[in-house]
């Protein structure tokens, strides 16, 4: 069933020149690129894009990196996107991820870790509305 799915490319994979090598995975795995837009989070957006997570003890820094410079948010779309990206960009912390996926090919950290992808379809309508509306 096709599905649309909100990815975030994080301030860190901007800033290290890999906006161009993320894009290339998703497209390379056959996915399509409905809308894209670089802008930078303010601290209002973070704290209702990351509402689950507003009370947890890694949230200041993940808050102070996710709003620290320009990311690009992407509405991306295809059959069952939301786990077929969820798969391409691989564990939380790039120091676990397996290689081959873009966390485990591209970064050593939990926080700057390239990518987020929304986790469900509920958190993809909901991100979707938020960074497209
Ligand atoms: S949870 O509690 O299992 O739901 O959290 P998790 O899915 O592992 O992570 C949610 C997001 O928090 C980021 N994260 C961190 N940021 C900064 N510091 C630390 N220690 C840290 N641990 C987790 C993680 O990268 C996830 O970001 P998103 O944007 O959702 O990928």
């Amino acid at each position: 069933m096709s599905q649309q799915t909100l990815v975030l490319i994080k301030p860190d994979a901007v800033a290290r020149g890999l906006i161009g090598e993320v894009v290339s995975r998703l497209e390379r795995k056959g996915l399509t690129i409905e809308e894209m837009r670089m802008r930078t989070m303010d601290a209002a957006l973070a704290d209702a894009h990351y509402a689950d997570h507003v009370e947890k003890p890694f949230y200041p820094p993940l808050k102070e990196f996710m709003t620290s410079g320009p990311l690009v948010a992407l509405i991306v779309s295809g059959d069952e996107s939301i786990a077929a990206v969820r798969a391409l960009a691989g564990a939380t912390d790039g120091r676990k991820a397996v290689p081959g996926t873009i966390r485990g090919d591209l970064s050593l950290s939990n926080r700057e870790n390239l990518i987020h992808a929304s986790d469900s379809p509920e958190s993809a309508k909901r991100e979707i509305a938020l960074w497209f509306s």
